[in-house]
């Protein structure tokens, strides 16, 4: 049944909210635990679709995998399928995580090409190329990739491009392989230093951890382990930004503040106050005249690119022009049309976004293309008059759990409920359902 968020006109913001595990961090912990026979734990883990889909795709493979609270057990003793077929593949993209560690554990694997998303192509060029370097052989047939190897072979990989995928699919691989692989230019996002530690908690020997270059020293094999997983950045990041459009004061708990910097810089900026401690991080917006900051996102540590739409929405509803621009995914503006829909002003050139404010939005209904446009049409909704329609709602089950009891927390009453809306007016294509 499709179904639709109502998010109403609301007050400023006020209360906690505490962070879930990171689902970004989560797919690839998952993920690792094929690289080994035995009980694998991981903690703090979200209720969330991606997480369900991980654990189809580690099913169909052979684990047995269980989620309890936010402990997540998954038993790969008996885990011998090394095909990850076209239906779940295409249920989301980080399933190609698969391919590293069954390449490395078994010598092969078969794993749909994930295809395209909602704000363009995402090649797995860097992926296969990686897979190559360490002499595995790889072809391209009927849309999957078939990766054979003997034993992988540890080699030099130089990335040309930051890619956080690439980089944990090298090391899930490099981990088993014979001799010493370095990656060069290897991503540094917070969720690739939570793999690190899983790894080196199975056995594994990596070495150079939060940096840009990553050296493995391969073994024979890894035992299962216990990990938590990080608190999910986005997720914080997003409340925060919701604070700041509704001018109110919120707390986001079980954060790990540093991974937010670029933020919380962004944020001090426009002039709201932002303090942080151990693992909270407070935004005060109240009473206070902001102005819209205009951002570039990058590769971590620079301003996150799943935090570009939120910010979109922030820049939206405070007088001043300002322009946003995204060199991660360069047509990541699929929230735009929706945002102009509520009345926005945006225009949207090559990356850049330019937005002259419109603090006054007026409810109306709006589809969510993927999951932070979904979250930025969220927080427009805040602000606009009346009340907003959100379809397509399936794209935030993937990466904001219990949403609506974490904005009832905040004094703010969002309603789910069947979509009134015909199946020809809400189709969306299969490769929407990719982002993530
Ligand atoms: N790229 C290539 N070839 C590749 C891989 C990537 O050209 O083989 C390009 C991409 O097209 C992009 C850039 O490299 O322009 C960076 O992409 P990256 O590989 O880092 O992205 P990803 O691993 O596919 C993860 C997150 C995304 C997040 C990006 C960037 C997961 C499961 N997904 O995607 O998260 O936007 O990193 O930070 O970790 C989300 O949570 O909403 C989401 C989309």
């Amino acid at each position: 049944m499709k179904e639709v968020y109502q998010v109403p006109a609301s007050q400023s913001l006020q209360g906690d909210v505490i962070i879930s595990g990171a689902k970004n961090a989560v797919l690839p912990l998952m993920a690792a635990t094929l690289l080994c026979r035995g009980t694998s734990i991981i903690n703090n883990v979200p209720q969330l679709d991606d997480v369900d889909t991980m654990a189809d795709v580690l099913r169909y493979l052979g684990a047995k995998v269980e989620l309890q609270g936010s402990r997540l057990t998954i038993d790969t003793r008996e885990c011998d399928g090394y095909q990850a077929p076209y239906h779940l593949v295409t249920k989301m993209r980080a399933s190609i995580y698969v391919l590293g560690p069954l390449l490395a554990r078994l010598g092969q694997a078969s794993v749909a090409l994930p295809g395209g998303c909602a704000w363009g192509p995402r090649p797995v060029d860097l992926h296969i190329a990686g897979m190559q370097a360490l002499s595995a052989k790889v072809e391209l047939s009927h849309g999957n990739i078939h990766a054979h190897a003997g034993r992988l072979k540890g080699a030099d990989f130089t990335f040309p491009i930051s890619s956080v995928g690439a980089t944990v699919n090298l090391l899930l691989a490099a981990v088993l392989a014979d001799g010493t692989t370095r990656l060069f230019n290897a991503a540094i996002e917070p969720e690739i230093d939570n793999l690190v530690d899983q790894l080196n908690a199975m056995g594994a020997q990596i070495f150079g951890k939060g940096s840009n270059t990553l050296v493995i020293e391969g073994v024979a094999e890894l035992q299962a382990a216990e990990i938590d997983a990080i608190a999910d950045r986005i997720e914080a990041g997003t409340y925060l930004i919701a604070a700041a459009i509704t001018k109110g004061k919120l707390t986001v708990k079980q954060v790990q503040p540093s991974h937010l910097t670029a933020l919380i810089d962004s944020l001090t900026a426009t002039g709201a106050l932002v303090y942080c401690e151990d693992d909270s991080i407070t935004l005060d917006a109240q009473r206070r005249a902001l102005k819209p900051i205009s951002i570039k996102t990058g590769p971590y540590p620079l301003f996150a690119t799943d935090l570009q739409p939120q910010w979109m929405t922030l820049c939206v509803s405070l007088a001043g022009v300002s322009q946003v621009t995204d060199t991660v995914y360069p047509e990541r503006f699929q929230h735009v049309a929706e945002l102009c829909r509520l009345g926005a002003n945006i225009r949207v050139k090559g990356n850049t976004a330019s937005i002259i404010g419109t603090p006054n939005l007026s409810g109306a209904p709006v589809k969510a293309s993927d999951l932070r446009a979904g979250a930025a049409l969220i927080l427009a909704g805040l602000i606009a008059t009346e009340h907003t329609d959100i379809s397509d709602i399936h794209h935030l089950d993937r990466g904001y759990q219990n949403l609506i009891g974490k904005f009832a927390n905040l004094g703010v009453t969002i309603h789910r409920h069947a979509s009134h809306t015909t199946d020809c007016q809400t189709k969306t294509t299969p490769l929407l359902s990719l982002c993530g």
